[in-house]
């Protein structure tokens, strides 16, 4: 009994995503409110986010404004300095859960992976990630410490 209570939270604990409310960017304005930002898999943070795995970000948050096109833009914060991440899918309208074109008031959560290349170095950073428009206008850009681990 004991054996498959701690065999049950060794596998979900492994799996468990992180929801914490946004630490947004210290500059722009962006025209929506982002409320919650959650990560999957993280237990706590800073996140681990392993080689050679997908870590999904999911961003809820309200739009400030009607977009009819949506892009993602993410970059590494390696000791102040931005390096640009690649996403598989950068389109926010596509796969996202979302579906475009965004409503002024409405609520949404926007879902994309972030693939961890095993050509990243083990190293800490803070992951910025943003929601752009059409005019590429961010509606929201969210901050995530973060440390890539080796697998
Ligand atoms: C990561 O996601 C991409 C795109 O969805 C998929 O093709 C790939 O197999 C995934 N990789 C792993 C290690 O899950």
């Amino acid at each position: 009994m004991l054996l498959k209570v701690l065999l049950f939270a060794f596998v979900f604990g492994c799996a468990t995503a992180l929801t914490a409310p946004c630490n947004v960017c210290k500059t722009g304005s962006p025209s929506g409110t982002c409320k919650t930002v959650t990560i999957d898999p993280c237990t706590a943070q800073p996140c681990g986010l392993k080689q050679g795995t997908n870590v999904t970000f999911a961003v809820e948050f309200t739009a400030g404004a009607a977009a009819t096109a949506l892009t993602s833009t993410v970059y590494g914060i390696i000791a102040g300095t931005p390096i640009k991440f690649n996403l598989p899918n950068p389109n926010g309208c596509k796969d996202s859960g979302i579906a475009c074109p965004l409503v002024a008031g409405q609520t949404y959560t926007y879902t994309d992976q972030l693939y961890v290349s095993e050509l990243y170095p083990s190293i800490n950073l803070v992951v910025q990630w943003s929601l752009l428009d059409q005019a590429s206008n961010p509606i929201f850009c969210i901050l995530a410490p973060a440390k890539i681990v080796s697998k």
